[in-house]
């Protein structure tokens, strides 16, 4: 079913010598994983969320809704079951306490506001129908450490739908160390081919060092937007990762691709074709098709680990219970 094609990692570390290093004055290539896990890069640089005081501890979706309200920094204590949806406000910072707190059956949605942060919360079932994070009209997000699944690719693939949406014209988004696993639609960016005149020149996004595993789709789908993956571990996708779809500028690099059909695709699904650069990454029984080669420079600074060791290092360093 797939195609095989394997990169040697002695061709690997030459490629991020002469090609990543030299040619891109924004990337500063390593040989060995050592990015720091505390640290915010890529396109939402700048959000500062609540801030850095104490903050509202909640235990209930009661006080989870009221301190929203208010906004802040807001911890979780706890699994909050069946808050539904709740919107943030400008400047929140929302954070779980310790590995096991989060949302079941509820989510997270900023809409036409900005200055937002998540992070180290499991956020598992969104209500039905609905994501469990959508940004809509948002912009200056930090999505950070977080845990987002479902019940698996068994049963209706719209009873829920995404993990994390970023949708109408949101922009300045960063998306790091999460795992996502275990759900149909991963991650949309840009819902619609027929939105083009809100989302063009908008969603602008960065993925690094998320972990997918058991992601039927979107890993993440790009329409019109630009988006900026790498040092992600990919595996078990059956229909595709990262989409590039809507003359999408998407840029994939130091990733590591198992077991992935389509793990670089321009022409799916769409009225119109995407753009992508791959560079770097490392495929095992995984195939990628580029119609339209990309042109992406991220306009920030970044330091891109080696493929090799980043599915070894998110297996410790991604999800819950890593940042204090
Ligand atoms: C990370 O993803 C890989 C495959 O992409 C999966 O095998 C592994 O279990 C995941 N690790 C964790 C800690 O979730």
């Amino acid at each position: 079913m797939y195609f095989i094609r394997s990169v040697g990692l002695s061709a690997l570390a030459a490629g991020l010598v002469s090609g990543t290093s030299i040619n891109d004055p924004g990337v500063v290539a390593r040989q060995a994983c050592s990015a720091s896990v505390d640290e915010l890069v890529g396109y939402g640089s700048g959000t500062t969320g609540g801030g850095s005081g104490t903050g509202t501890t909640v235990t209930s979706c009661a006080e989870l809704a009221s301190a929203a309200k208010v906004g802040g920094v807001i911890k979780i204590s706890g699994t909050l079951t069946g808050c539904d949806i709740i919107d943030l406000k400008a400047d929140t910072t929302v954070l779980g306490v310790g590995a096991n707190s989060g949302l079941a059956n509820g989510g997270f949605r900023v809409r036409r506001t900005g200055n937002v942060i998540i992070r180290n919360l499991n956020f598992h079932n969104p209500p039905e129908k609905k994501d469990l994070i959508s940004l809509d009209q948002a912009t200056q997000v930090w999505i950070d450490h977080c845990d987002f699944s479902s019940e698996g690719i068994t049963g209706d693939k719209d009873r829920f739908d995404g993990l994390l949406d970023v949708t109408h014209a949101s922009d300045f988004v960063t998306i790091s160390w999460n795992k996502f696993h275990d759900h149909w639609k991963g991650s949309l960016v840009g819902h619609s081919d027929n939105n083009g005149d809100e989302d063009t020149g908008h969603l602008r996004v960065t993925y690094h060092h998320n972990n997918w595993s058991n992601v039927n789709s979107r890993l993440p789908s790009v329409r019109f937007g630009t988006v900026h993956v790498y040092n992600s571990c990919y595996e078990g996708t059956e229909t595709s990762a990262v989409n590039s779809r809507m003359g999408a500028q998407v840029l994939v690099e130091g990733s590591s691709f198992t077991n992935t059909h389509l793990a670089v695709v321009t022409d799916l699904d769409s009225k119109e074709d995407g753009f992508a650069t791959e560079r770097n990454n490392l495929f095992v029984n995984s195939d990628t098709r580029i119609t339209q080669a990309g042109s992406l420079k991220p306009p920030y600074a970044y330091t891109a680990d080696d493929a090799s060791c980043v599915c070894s290092v998110l297996a410790s360093q991604a999800g819950t219970g890593i940042i204090g």
